[in-house]
């Protein structure tokens, strides 16, 4: 393949791909809410249509819920094996009076793309989508088998694909995943993710009395499950974010000096951080960066509270019930199976007379890194300086991606995480944004990393 010949090719197809995006984004595929099944199935269907024209082997990949997609280029003897791997599924879109645009009517204002999924993770999977389609259209073959898993899960934590993997490992092999549902470490310096926090979410119910009390008639004699959960969920974390379950710590794999070293090089500055979040000051663990805290250390967050009167003014009551939701970011070799027992074991002990408890978890995912100096890396690393006009900072972040770690166990591969994001794109927010020339610039580093690869002998 000549290479400037593609680019040019793939420069004069911008509008069309923008066009693509905005189609595919138009379709509310809600992993989470049964109610949108037929949109989010409508959604695969799309994905799979395009990969299906441009002449990929195709196949809908039904699960227990939202169905995957499967695509694959043919096999190239000698060359390695990369294996597209992102999400159709979107996050909900309240408080929907916070967006500017409708979120799945997408809108373009300064440069950006909004809509529901522009960045996480339809506009991101879809850059390698479009340079594997006009590569092909070309009529050159690529120079490396590629193929595609995209499924409707993510956003629920992909537990069907982690339970089907096994029986699909032989469709799936391949030498390395590729994966652009990450961010940049700042506008106009991209980068390359090698870790990713792993995560444990929980329900907490707390049940006191059989119904709502008056709190003059019975508050004081009567504990409130209220003020029970806030004990509950406070005594699991202290004033500075250090979580304080029995163990919890044990199997954290500590930053080593060269990962902080390397890290302190990154411009950053807290102010304009607390600044961009709307915060007057950061926090957190004694001793470490705002970026060690947010990549390299477990944490704790309450994501949702319930319980008592949520109408408009004052009703004196002892609420029956309260509902928290919570969650843990978990580092590389952290268990959340191991860790649910440690909570179980921690709320018995701190649990006030009075109450009942339930502990319901939700979905767990080991933290994930990968190598830094791959030979993917490397060629990504030159794709993404090709593209972008500047060389990728290898950087870890805080999210989760919960395949990623069961691709490395099961499949055997290594993982290249390139995110075209930007911090500030409002990933499960209102507003939710995609820079549009990172979504072009995507596209041509998609099809330079292509030609690189190729270049690699099969490393199995
Ligand atoms: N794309 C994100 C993961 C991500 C976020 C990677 C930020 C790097 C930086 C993914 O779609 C996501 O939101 N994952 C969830 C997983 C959860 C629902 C099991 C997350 O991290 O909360
Ligand atoms: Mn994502
Ligand atoms: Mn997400």
């Amino acid at each position: 393949m000549n290479l400037p010949d593609l680019l040019d090719t793939l420069a004069k197809n911008s509008d069309r791909h923008l066009d693509d995006l905005v189609e595919w984004l138009k379709i509310p595929s809600i992993s989470s809410d049964t109610s949108h099944r037929p949109q989010t199935a409508a959604a695969a269907d799309w994905v799979a249509a395009k990969l299906k024209r441009a002449g990929l082997a195709t196949e809908l990949i039904p699960t227990e819920g939202h169905p995957m997609v499967f695509a694959e280029t043919p096999a190239v003897p000698g060359a390695p094996v990369a294996l597209v791997y992102g999400h159709y599924d979107v996050q909900p879109v309240e408080p929907i009076d916070q967006w500017h645009s409708p979120p799945f009517e997408p809108t373009v204002r300064n440069g950006n793309l909004y809509a529901r999924g522009a960045t996480d993770d339809k506009g991101q999977v879809l850059t390698h989508v479009q340079s594997v389609c006009d590569w092909l259209a070309t009529g050159q073959p690529l120079p490396l088998q590629i193929k595609f898993l995209i499924e409707g899960e993510e956003e629920v934590g992909s537990e069907n694909l982690e339970r089907m993997l096994p029986s699909l490992r032989d469709r799936l092999a391949c030498d390395c995943v590729v994966i652009s549902d990450s961010s940049q470490y700042a506008d106009g310096q991209p980068a390359i993710t090698y870790g990713l926090r792993g995560i444990a979410t929980y329900e907490l119910e707390v049940n006191g009395p059989s119904q709502d009390l008056h709190s003059g008639s019975f508050g004081g004699a009567v504990m409130n499950p209220a003020i029970a959960l806030c004990h509950l969920l406070s005594s699991m974390v202290d004033h500075e974010g250090r979580i304080q379950i029995e163990g919890f710590y044990d199997d954290v794999i500590e930053l080593s000096q060269a990962e902080r070293d390397a890290w302190a090089q990154l411009p950053q500055s807290d102010e304009a951080f607390a600044k961009a979040v709307g915060v007057s000051e950061l926090f957190g663990e004694k001793g470490f960066t705002s970026d060690e805290r947010r990549w390299a250390r477990p944490t704790f967050d309450i994501n949702g509270l319930q319980s008592g009167h949520q109408g408009e003014g004052v009703k004196t009551i002892i609420p029956a019930t309260a509902l928290g939701k919570f969650s843990f970011r978990l580092v590389a070799n952290q268990d959340p199976v191991k860790l649910t027992a440690a909570i179980e074991h921690h709320l018995k002990q701190h649990a006030p007379v009075g109450i009942q408890f339930t502990l319901k978890p939700d979905h767990g995912a080991p933290g994930m890194l990968a190598n830094p100096e791959s030979q993917y890396a490397v060629a990504a690393s030159q794709a993404i300086e090709t593209a972008f006009g500047v060389a990728p900072v290898m950087i870890r972040e805080g999210g989760s991606i919960p395949i990623v770690t069961r691709f490395q166990d099961v499949l055997g591969c290594d993982c290249l995480l390139m995110g075209w994001g930007l911090s500030d794109d409002n990933t499960h927010s209102p507003n939710e944004k995609f820079k549009i020339q990172d979504y072009h610039r995507g596209i041509a580093a998609s099809a330079i990393l292509w030609d690189e690869l190729g270049k690699l002998s099969e490393s199995k």
